[in-house]
C-alpha cells in the first residue's frame, strides 16, 4: 500500500476521510467497494481525465470484481449548467442509479461539483466519493460538500450541500495536469496561508517552484495542510453560517472577474482567485487594516508564480469598476442587500466584513485595471 496521510472531516454521522498520497489510485477500488451496496459504481469523469487515468481506475475495479460503469463528459466549466445537469442526470438514470448506490466523481472541480449535485438530487440523495484529479480539486473543491452549477445570474448559484463518503487525493495524477491548471490550483493553496496561517504562507513562498514542478513531498505536504485547514473549518461551520466564509478570501473579486470573462478559459477559476487575493489585500491596505508591505508581498508572490496579479494582466478584459461591483451584488455572501467581503488584517488573519465602503472597492479596482504589475 502506498504511504498516505489521512485527514478526517468531523461531521458526526456524515464524517469522512480524505486520503492523500502519491499512487493512491491503485487502491481506490478496494476502498470504494465496501461503500457499494450493489457491488457496482458509476464513474463520472471527463474526456481529459479519461484519456490519462480511467483505464487504471477501471482495472482496479475489475481486480476487485466490482462493476464500474463510466460516464464520460466533455471537459469544461460549461458542464456546470442546467443543460449539463440534465444530461448527467439522464445518463445516471439510464444506468438505473439507485439510492444506496455509490457514484464516483473522478475529475477536477467541474466534475466534482456537477456529480455531487446530481448525486444529491437524484432519488433524493445518492452517496458519492470524490477522486479529485486537479490540484484545485485536491485542496478545495472535493472537500466540504459544496456542489453547484452556474446560473445566468452568477457562479455556483444553484446547488446544495452533499458531503462525499470518502475523498481519495492521489497527487501522482497531477503529473498530467497542464502547468496553467497547476498554477490555478496553487492559488487556492496560497489562500489557506493568507486566511489563517502566516507560517504556511512563508512555506509557500519557499516551496512554490518545487510544488509547481510536481515535487511529491512538497505536493503531499501542501495538499495535506490545505485539507486539514479546510476540514477544521467545515467541521465547525458546515453550512457557512460564519467562519466557513473565510474560505472565500479573494472570491468576491474573483467571481466578478469570472463573470466578466464569461466563465471561460480566458480566466480559470483559480486564476480569478489569485487576482482576487491580491485585490483583497489591496482593499485591506486601502482601509488601513493590513500593511502595504503585506499587500506588496502577496502581489509579488502571485506574480512570481505566473498568476495574474492585476486585472490589467488578464487578456481581453476591459471591465469598469462599476461593472465588476454589479457582478458582486449576486455574491452568495451578500446579507440584507449588503456586500460581505473577507478582508485580511494582515497575512494569516482574514476576517468577515459587511461594512466595506464601495468607493474603496472601486478605487482598488481602478488601480488594478489601470496598472499592469
Ligand atoms: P476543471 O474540473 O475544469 O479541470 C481543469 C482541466 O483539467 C479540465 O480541462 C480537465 O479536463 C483537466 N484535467 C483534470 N484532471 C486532469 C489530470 N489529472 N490530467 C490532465 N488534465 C486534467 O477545473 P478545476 O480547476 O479542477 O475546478 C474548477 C471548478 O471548481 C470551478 O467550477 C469552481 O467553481 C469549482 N470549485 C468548487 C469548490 C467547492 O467547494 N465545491 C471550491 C473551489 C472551486
Ligand atoms: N471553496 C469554499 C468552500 O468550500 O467553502
Amino acid at each position: 500500500m502506498p504511504a498516505h496521510e489521512t485527514v478526517r472531516v468531523g461531521l458526526g454521522a456524515r464524517a469522512y476521510d480524505i486520503l492523500i498520497g502519491s499512487g493512491l489510485l491503485a487502491t481506490a477500488a478496494a476502498r470504494i467497494k465496501p461503500l457499494a451496496r450493489r457491488n457496482r459504481t458509476i464513474v463520472v469523469t471527463d474526456e481529459n481525465v479519461a484519456r490519462h487515468h480511467l483505464t487504471a481506475l477501471m482495472d482496479g475495479f475489475a481486480a476487485e470484481e466490482m462493476e464500474a460503469l463510466p460516464v464520460i463528459l466533455p471537459p469544461g466549466e460549461g458542464q456546470k449548467s442546467f443543460a449539463g445537469l440534465e444530461r448527467l442526470s439522464d445518463a445516471l438514470l439510464a444506468l438505473e442509479v439507485e439510492r444506496g448506490d455509490i457514484i464516483t466523481a473522478f475529475g477536477g472541480g467541474v466534475i466534482g461539483d456537477l456529480t455531487g449535485l446530481a448525486a444529491g438530487l437524484l432519488k433524493r440523495g445518492v452517496d458519492f466519493v470524490q477522486i479529485p484529479t486537479t490540484l484545485l480539486a485536491q485542496v478545495d473543491s472535493s472537500v466540504g460538500g459544496k456542489t453547484a452549477i452556474n446560473a445566468r445570474a452568477g457562479k455556483n448559484l444553484v446547488g446544495l450541500f452533499h458531503q462525499p463518503r470518502l475523498v481519495i487525493a492521489d497527487t501522482a495524477l497531477l503529473k498530467t495536469l497542464p502547468p496553467r491548471e497547476m498554477r490555478a490550483g496553487y492559488a487556492e493553496i496560497v489562500k489557506y496561508g493568507l486566511l489563517g496561517d502566516r507560517a504556511f504562507f512563508e512555506w509557500c513562498e519557499k516551496k512554490a517552484a518545487s510544488l509547481l514542478a510536481c515535487d511529491a513531498a512538497a505536493l503531499n505536504n501542501a495538499v495535506t495542510h490545505s485539507c486539514r485547514m479546510k476540514a477544521a473549518i467545515v467541521a465547525e461551520d458546515e453550512r457557512e453560517q460564519g467562519r466557513r466564509a473565510l474560505l472565500n478570501l479573494g472570491h468576491t473579486f474573483g467571481h466578478a472577474l469570472e463573470a466578466e470573462t464569461g466563465y471561460s478559459d480566458r480566466l480559470l477559476h483559480g486564476e480569478s482567485v489569485a487576482t482576487g487575493l491580491v485585490l483583497a489585500f489591496a482593499l485591506a491596505a486601502e482601509l488601513q487594516l493590513a500593511s502595504h508591505d503585506d499587500a506588496r508581498r502577496v502581489e509579488a508572490h502571485i506574480a512570481a508564480c505566473g498568476l495574474p496579479a492585476r486585472i490589467a494582466g488578464i487578456a481581453g478584459l476591459s471591465a469598469s469598476p462599476d461593472a465588476l461591483i454589479a457582478h458582486m451584488r449576486h455574491d452568495k455572501k451578500a446579507k440584507d442587500g449588503k456586500l460581505v467581503f473577507i478582508v485580511p488584517h494582515g497575512i494569516g488573519d482574514a476576517r468577515i466584513h459587511d461594512d466595506v465602503p464601495l468607493d474603496a472597492v472601486a478605487r482598488v479596482l481602478s488601480r488594478s485595471i489601470a496598472h499592469p504589475a
